[in-house]
Parts: C-alpha cells; sequence; structure tokens
C-alpha cells in the first residue's frame, strides 16, 4: 500500500468509526482541517519535482474526495439516527393520567345548560338549535313584533349589514328558534333551545353576549294548566328543593297572550338570596300561551292548536344556583375564577 492509500484507509476507517455528529466532525477536521493529514499531502506538492506533481495531486484529490464523500454520506446517517433519538425520547404518552391539579373544570353556563336539558329530556322535550345571525322575519316579524313596534327598542338590537333589502340581526332572544323549527316541521312540537342571544347592555347583571333556554310545546289541547306545571316541576328539579313558590305576574310579550313573568319565593334577609322559602320574589323567566298571530306565521292553525312558551335566562339561573355574584366574571376567562366555580368533567 502507498502512503496515500493507507492515509485514505484509515481516515475512511475513522469515519464509519464516528457515533454522532461531532465525533464525525472531528475526523473531517483531522483529515481535511488546515492542518489534517490530507492537506498536508497537498502540501507536500509544492516540494515534489515538477514532473511528479501532477500525478501526485490528482492523486491527493482523489483521497480528498473519497473521504470527503464518506463524511457527507455519514453525516446523513448519524442525522436520521439523532432525529430518531430525539423523536423517541420527546414522545408524549398520551395514556398518562391528566394530573389532577391541571384538570380544565366545566363552565358554569354548559354545567347550568346540560342540567336543564336533563330535567327537560325526563318531562319529554327534545333539544333544537337555531342560528345566532338571525334576519329580521325569524328574530321580529314571525314573532309577531313588526316593523317600528316599541319591543324592538325594548331589546337593545346589534344590527349587522343589511342582506338585500332584509336587516341581519345578533338574535335577541331564542324565541328564533320556535319559529325556524315549526317552520320545517308538523305539530305537534315539544322542545327547548338553549342557546347565545345579543343585546347591547353591560353592567353587573348584563353582558352584551348572554344566554337563554327556549320552551316550546305545541299541541292540541295545551293550556296554561301544563305551563305552571311543567315549569313548576322544573324550577324544583333545578334548585333541587321539595317545594318552590311560584307567582305569575301579568305581563307583556308580542309573541305570547297571555303573557306573564315568573317569580320565586325567596329569603333576601340573611343579605344573600336564599331559593324557597320566604317573604320575599325574584323574577326569573318569561312565558305564556303562544300568540294566534306566530302560529299563523308558521302556517299552524290556531283554531286546532295551542302552544305554551317561556324564555329562561341561564346566567341568571346559574348565579341564583351556584352563588356568583357579577355577571361580567363569567366572561372574562379567568382561570381563577373557573378553578372556583368551574364544575369537574364527569359532574360533581
Ligand atoms: N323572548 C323573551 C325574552 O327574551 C322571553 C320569552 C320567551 C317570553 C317565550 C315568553 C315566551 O325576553
Amino acid at each position: 500500500m502507498t502512503d496515500l492509500q493507507q492515509i485514505q484507509q484509515s481516515a475512511l476507517d475513522a469515519v464509519s468509526a464516528a457515533g454522532n455528529i461531532q465525533e464525525l466532525e472531528n475526523v473531517r477536521v483531522a483529515q481535511l482541517g488546515k492542518k489534517g493529514v490530507i492537506s498536508a499531502q497537498m502540501q507536500q506538492l509544492g516540494k515534489l519535482p515538477p514532473e511528479q506533481r501532477k500525478e501526485f495531486g490528482a492523486a491527493v484529490n482523489q483521497v480528498k474526495n473519497a473521504v470527503t464523500e464518506a463524511i457527507d454520506s455519514k453525516k446523513i446517517l448519524l442525522e436520521e439516527k439523532e432525529l430518531n433519538e430525539k423523536l423517541e425520547k420527546e414522545s408524549v404518552d398520551v395514556t398518562l393520567p391528566v394530573r389532577p391539579d391541571n384538570k380544565g373544570k366545566i363552565h358554569p353556563i354548559s354545567q347550568v345548560i346540560d342540567e336543564c336539558v336533563a330535567i327537560f329530556a325526563k318531562m319529554g322535550f327534545a333539544v333544537e338549535e337555531g342560528p345566532e345571525i338571525e334576519d329580521d322575519f325569524h328574530n321580529f316579524n314571525a314573532l309577531n313584533i313588526p316593523p317600528n313596534h316599541p319591543a324592538r327598542q325594548m331589546q337593545d338590537t346589534f344590527y349587522l349589514p343589511a342582506n338585500d333589502d332584509s336587516p341581519l340581526v345578533l338574535r335577541t332572544h331564542t324565541s328564533s328558534v320556535q319559529i325556524r323549527t315549526m317552520e320545517n316541521g308538523k305539530p305537534p312540537f315539544k322542545f327547548i333551545a338553549p342557546g347565545r342571544v345579543y343585546r347591547s347592555d353591560y353592567d353587573m347583571t348584563h353582558t352584551p353576549m348572554f344566554h337563554q333556554i327556549e320552551g316550546l310545546y305545541v299541541d292540541k289541547d295545551v293550556n296554561m294548566g301544563h305551563l305552571k306545571g311543567v315549569l313548576h316541576k322544573f324550577l324544583k328539579e333545578f334548585f333541587e328543593l321539595d317545594e318552590v313558590p311560584l307567582r305569575f305576574r301579568p305581563s307583556f310579550f308580542p309573541f305570547t297572550e297571555p303573557s306573564a313573568e315568573v317569580d320565586i319565593g325567596c329569603d333576601r334577609s340573611g343579605g344573600e338570596v336564599k331559593i324557597g322559602a320566604g317573604k320575599d320574589w325574584l323574577e326569573i323567566l318569561g312565558c305564556g300561551m303562544v300568540h294566534p298571530n306566530v302560529l299563523k306565521n308558521v302556517a299552524i292553525d290556531p283554531e286546532e292548536y295551542q302552544g305554551l312558551a317561556f324564555g329562561i335566562g341561564i346566567e341568571r339561573l346559574a348565579m341564583l344556583k351556584y352563588g356568583a355574584p357579577d355577571l361580567r366574571n363569567f366572561f372574562d376567562s379567568d382561570k381563577r375564577w373557573l378553578d372556583h366555580y368551574g364544575f369537574a368533567a364527569g359532574g360533581n
């Protein structure tokens, strides 16, 4: 073996012995670096008689190329190996149990919706949904609220750019789902519709977005006795009390006739509101018998069918049952608030 062959062989051996990128880099410097073995051979060139230079130069170049190539392909191998090791090390074991101190909580709004859906389901109410961006017809007209009706002002509506001639709104109440569901089906109807609603209002008891549960029951002989019975049963179950005193106060909604606001009995003497026994009353929901015009607007004959309807504020239920005093905190996404008022997944 010539010197050059020996140099090449030991360089290639060193390359294949390199176990990681750093070792490989050391080999490169030792062989091809400025003071490296192969570079030293290059420097011999100048000392050779001119007739030998060409041949020797070509031979050294060949060694240099062979070693460079070996280093390059080894480098790719080592990089791949290191990446694989890294991926292996950093893999997440998804079967590991969640750390209990790091567990997410269920928002009180979600919790209350779940509770309401469960209670009404036992009374045979299905769940319906509708869009939050509504047109004038479904949010107002079909609900017997014609243009310029004062009830439109009552609701501090958010308007969106008009769609053709008909203005779009963020729905101001879930009553729009009454219309949408009745349009798309045939009576009887018995459902609740939980969801977000929007009104331009902001203080301790109002936020521009809040939640309602609409209830609608339309059949051939539905009367106010059913309305009272359904609400009474719901409130007793929701507040987990054997008895909740109810008071129906005459009221006005364009889409119900007669209309009522329902108060529940409570006791405010201790500074806190205690639901159930007591001398005080607290308004909790709006309701009534579906106005004949509303039934006509969805092609249902009011001579044949009657309906009961109600709308309940979900935040109000949550505040009363779970004692959160300021409504605005519900939507602050403050982890400390959620840790306090939230619920463990799986129910507790
Ligand atoms: N839509 C009414 C509101 O938002 C509540 C309601 C619903 C009243 C159904 C009567 C019947 O104030």
